[in-house]
This record gives C-alpha cells, sequence and structure tokens, in this order.
C-alpha cells in the first residue's frame, strides 16, 4: 500500500473538507502518498489528467473550516455507460492508485459498492448527506450544519412573520426523507412538520394553525419537507428531468401548500425556499469532529485492507459496516416512534 485516492460526489454540504483533510493527514502521518480526484466519480472516468492531483499537508491545513469541497463534486454515475466500471479501474491502475476513500451518499457509495462487487475494487466509504438517509449508520457528514441552518432561518423568520401576523411555510431539502424537517423543526420550535413519510391532510394543518390563531398566537411556522405529499397526492417536482441516478428533482411543495394554507385559514402566508443554503457556510463543530473521525477510520480500515466497507457511526461509536448494507435500502423517519400524526410535529416521547 503506497497511494490512496480520495473523492467527493453527490451533492456537496458542509463536512466533507474536515473529511478529506483527516483522511490527507492520516494517511500521510502513515507514510502514504494521498493523491485527490477532482469531480467525484467523473474524475476517474475522464482520461483528463488534471482531474488527479496530490494532496498535501499544506493544501489541506485550513480546508476543515470551509463549507464546500475542495475536490469538486459531480452526480455522475460511471455504470451509466458499460464500459464506465472498466474506466474507473483503468486510471485507477494508470494512477498508481492502491485503494480509494470515496465520500458521499446513496448513489456515490452505490457506485463504490457496485465496483467492490463486480471488481473486487478496493475502496472504502465515508457517509455524507444532508437527507441522512443512509442505512447502518446513525450520522451522514452535513446533517447537522444543515439543521443548524434551518433553525437559525426559522428564528430569522418569527420577528418578521410575528410583525405582520402572517404564517409561514419553510420548504427544507431532504429528498424523501423527512430527518432534515424534522430535526430542523424541532430545533427550530415549528409548530407543524410535515414529511414525506406520513402524507397529510392539508385541512388538518389549517385547523393547527386556525387554533394557534384563536388562543391568540399572532404567527405560525410550517416546515415542510420537499418530498412531502398529500394525501392522495403526490410528490411535486421541479421539473421531470431525472439525473443520471434516475432521480427526479423536488421543490415546489412550500408554496403550493402556502397558497393552499391561504386560501382555507384566509390567514396571510408566506413562504420561504431554503435550498442550497442548506448546503452552504461553514461546518458545524459537529462535522469537523465526525469528518476528523471518519476521515481517519476510513484510512485505518484502508490499511487494513478491510475493503467494501463503510465507517459508520453506531450506537454512538465509529464503526465499519458493509458498504452494501448502508445502499440496501433508504433509512426512513420511523413515525411510530418519533412524530405525532395528530399534532403533525414530533412526538414528545423519547422513553421507550
Ligand atoms: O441529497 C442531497 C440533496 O441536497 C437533496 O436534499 C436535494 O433534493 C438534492 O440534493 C438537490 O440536488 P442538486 O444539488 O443537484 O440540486
Amino acid at each position: 500500500m503506497k497511494t490512496i485516492g480520495v473523492l467527493t460526489g453527490g451533492g456537496d454540504c458542509p463536512g466533507l473538507n474536515p473529511a478529506i483533510k483527516a483522511v490527507t493527514r492520516k494517511g500521510l502521518a502513515v507514510g502514504l502518498k494521498v493523491m485527490g480526484i477532482r469531480e467525484g466519480w467523473k474524475g476517474l472516468v475522464s482520461e483528463d489528467p488534471a482531474l488527479v492531483y496530490e494532496l498535501t499537508d499544506e493544501s489541506v491545513r485550513t480546508i476543515d473550516r470551509n463549507g464546500g469541497t475542495i475536490l469538486g463534486t459531480s452526480r455522475t454515475n460511471p455504470f451509466k455507460s458499460d464500459e464506465g466500471g472498466e474506466k474507473v479501474l483503468n486510471k485507477t491502475r494508470l494512477l498508481g492508485i492502491d485503494a480509494l476513500v470515496a465520500i458521499g451518499g446513496e448513489d456515490t457509495l452505490g457506485v463504490a459498492a457496485k465496483l467492490h462487487r463486480k471488481f473486487d475494487f478496493p475502496v472504502v466509504g465515508i457517509p455524507k448527506t444532508i437527507d441522512r438517509d443512509l442505512s447502518g449508520t446513525e450520522y451522514s457528514l452535513g446533517f447537522e450544519s444543515s439543521v443548524q441552518i434551518i433553525c437559525e432561518a426559522i428564528d430569522n423568520l418569527r420577528t418578521t412573520a410575528g410583525s405582520h401576523s402572517r404564517i409561514f411555510v419553510v420548504e427544507t431539502m431532504g429528498r424523501h426523507t423527512g430527518h432534515l424537517a424534522l430535526k430542523g423543526g424541532l430545533a427550530g420550535g415549528a409548530n407543524a412538520i410535515l414529511i414525506p413519510e406520513y402524507s397529510f391532510d392539508v385541512n388538518e394543518v389549517c385547523v393547527i394553525l386556525l387554533a394557534r390563531k384563536l388562543a391568540g398566537q399572532r404567527y405560525s411556522i410550517v416546515v415542510v419537507s420537499e418530498g412531502a405529499k398529500e394525501r392522495n397526492g403526490g410528490e411535486i417536482l421541479k421539473d421531470q428531468a431525472l439525473d443520471e441516478f434516475g432521480h427526479v428533482k423536488l421543490g415546489g411543495i412550500g408554496h403550493y401548500l402556502a397558497d393552499k394554507i391561504e386560501k382555507i385559514t384566509k390567514l396571510e402566508t408566506r413562504y420561504v425556499i431554503l435550498s442550497h443554503l442548506q448546503r452552504g457556510g461553514s461546518p458545524a463543530a459537529y462535522d469537523r469532529r465526525m469528518g476528523y473521525y471518519f476521515g481517519t477510520a476510513a484510512v485505518e480500515a484502508v490499511l487494513a485492507q478491510k475493503f467494501g466497507t463503510l465507517t459508520a457511526l453506531v450506537s454512538g461509536r465509529v464503526n465499519l459496516i458493509p458498504l452494501e448494507d448502508a445502499i440496501s435500502k433508504l433509512r426512513y423517519v420511523d413515525v411510530e416512534r418519533d412524530y405525532d400524526t395528530e399534532k403533525y410535529n414530533y412526538k414528545q416521547q423519547i422513553l421507550y
């Protein structure tokens, strides 16, 4: 083992740079050469040599304070073409990369798992996604930074909502799972939280909002996850185009819901789509620490030749799990345990 590569794929988020720094520092500390691969899997499918460069102690020294990824990212799926997998193998061999650390979510790690399954490719994954929808790990990089942004956005909306006596609908990301909306809404004290795992009845939501008004509350905040569905309705799409992994682009439920709430309650209602603001800014302290733990553990896994694995948080400790376990199914909000379907909010029960 002489040289390792590291790449980041899929949507960016705060926490990637701390993980890149940890992989580099640990790699250098044990005498490895560390190559940064730009633009996710694209960097290994493309023949462009400029997409791979050597990382040094100096080049990663200050990056952990910044969001995004110094390596760049893309939603490239090598298996979109028949020869994509072989291209990755060939380029890796050509570059003399003995093992790869892939930092990503369902799609990036899905490619890593397939490469390992088909070609015994020496890869270790690090979980990253603000959606926190990977199975088998209690944490994915980016989540806490995004929750913080949602919480602050709600705090900021309170004064204007209160001044004008308005209802505000805040649309979050999260794709098909509601972790981000539920935890962001909990932290920010939202009055209703709508998640994909439980289809909502807009009339029931309006009853909650009108009851608050009758009780003398000047304003209400509703958090809605981009993948939330009205009962008997479907997800609202930004457009029909699919990405290379076959995903739709979600978005628009905030606007749709605000219109409906205003019509039904006759209360002035505005909406805010947090969109990519949720993936910006510098990493929360927790994402810096988790980036350090996952990045360091990934290099330890490489040294132990434990390939086809993912660094995961299991019962509060960083451990390795099979990559396949993380991607075989999405991790949804446990509605029974964590969601109050009458209040459309988190469940006020912790001890079971
Ligand atoms: O998976 C992360 C995520 O931010 C989702 O919550 C969101 O639906 C999607 O990525 C947005 O993707 P893009 O950055 O390609 O618009």
